[in-house]
């Protein structure tokens, strides 16, 4: 069953209130820092090495004391349940492996921990939309997989709750893309 549909949930809403260690994955360019409150020791992990360096630049400039590191969603360093939070924004499009992500994310994570997503998703088979996103994940530009059906990979993980908004935010040619954004608890 599809997820009523609601307002589009700021980013910041799903982060602020979180506490304690917070591992970002594919945390890019650092877009997500700022809306971290202060009680929060956060990591990240960034593939590519010119996003690390502008996130370093970023938290400097916040006066945030952050560590990222080179590394894939897939193989996680961080050892079992030693962080409170996972985030991941418009990140699961792009690994490889969202199934072994997600396996990563809830073995990290400690026991009642949560996993923050805001992703964009597939939309039902057969519309503009999906044909555009099926056309996209032909050529997936930098890796993006405009295709998936990420939902249905995060409630396929074992995931003891799932709490999800659905919403559309404006993309190429005036498509409205389907997007999710939510939390799910260890
Ligand atoms: C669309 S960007 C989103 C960046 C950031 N999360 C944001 O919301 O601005 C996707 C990011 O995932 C990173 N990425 C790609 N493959 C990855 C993987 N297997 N594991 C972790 N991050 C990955 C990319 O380098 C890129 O920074």
């Amino acid at each position: 069953m599809r997820p009523a549909h609601v307002d589009a949930p700021s980013r910041t809403a799903l982060l602020a209130p979180l506490t304690g260690a917070v591992l970002e994955i594919g945390a890019g360019d650092g877009a997500n820092l700022a809306s971290f409150g202060p009680d929060v020791s956060w990591c990240g992990i960034e593939p590519d090495r010119r996003r690390r360096n502008r996130l370093l630049a970023r938290a400097d400039g916040l006066g945030m004391d952050v560590q990222v590191d080179d590394g894939f969603a897939e193989h996680l360093e961080a050892p079992d349940a030693s962080v409170d939070a996972v985030v991941s924004t418009t990140v699961l499009c792009t690994v490889q492996d969202p199934t072994a992500a997600l396996a990563e994310v809830r073995r990290v994570l400690v026991p009642g921990g949560r996993f923050v997503f805001w992703e964009h998703v597939a939309a039902p088979a057969w519309t503009p939309v999906r044909v555009a996103q099926e056309l996209w994940s032909w050529r997936a530009p930098d890796g993006c997989r405009a295709n998936r059906d990420t939902l249905t990979s995060i409630r396929a993980a074992g995931f003891a709750d799932v709490q999800v908004s659905t919403f559309t935010q404006p993309g190429p040619l005036g498509l409205a893309i389907p997007f999710i954004a939510g939390h799910a608890t260890t």
